[in-house]
């Protein structure tokens, strides 16, 4: 499974320990940056640019999901979901991670690095990719999700 990591300066270093732990797993891990120059530098990025361009990796299929990690996830999920297709959902821990893909077929999951260490963050990750979308009745109220963005694309 192929999947999309991006964040802000805020989270450089959890979005590159979880690529590595990730891809451990043996997941096909994308790096969107940012990240650090030849000098050591942080590469500045603010987080719609990065929540656009994973949102966008996402709904054109180059990954299957995303994860997005800023100070708090807030930011960059509120910009991947303004993409048409994305459902990114914000999750501190696991259980709601699990749950968003059970119920709502979540394809991005972003947190906080200034608000999960870096064994939760993992835990989270575990849950969220571990999980399966439910379908049945949750399909519908997914559906319903689609055709907010639908009505106001006309
Ligand atoms: C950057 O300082 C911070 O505002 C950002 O990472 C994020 O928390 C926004 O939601």
């Amino acid at each position: 499974m192929k999947i999309g990591f991006g964040c802000d300066h805020a989270a450089i270093d959890l979005k590159n320990e979880l690529i590595e732990y990730m891809s451990n797993k043996g997941y096909d891990c994308v790096d969107y940056g940012t990240g650090y120059d030849e000098n050591g530098e942080v590469i500045k990025c603010d987080y719609p640019a990065k929540g656009r361009q994973v949102g966008e990796a996402v709904v054109k299929g180059d990954v299957e999901y995303g994860v997005l990690i800023c100070g708090t996830g807030i930011g960059i999920s509120m910009s991947a979901n303004k993409v048409p297709g994305v459902r990114a959902a914000v999750c501190s821990e696991p259980y709601s991670a699990r749950l968003t893909k059970q119920h709502n077929n979540a394809n991005i999951i972003a947190f906080g690095a200034r608000v999960v260490g870096t064994e939760l963050a993992k835990m989270i990750l575990d849950e969220f990719f571990g999980a399966e979308f439910e379908g049945g009745r949750h399909q519908r109220r997914v559906d319903m999700i689609s055709d907010i963005e639908k009505d106001y694309m006309k």
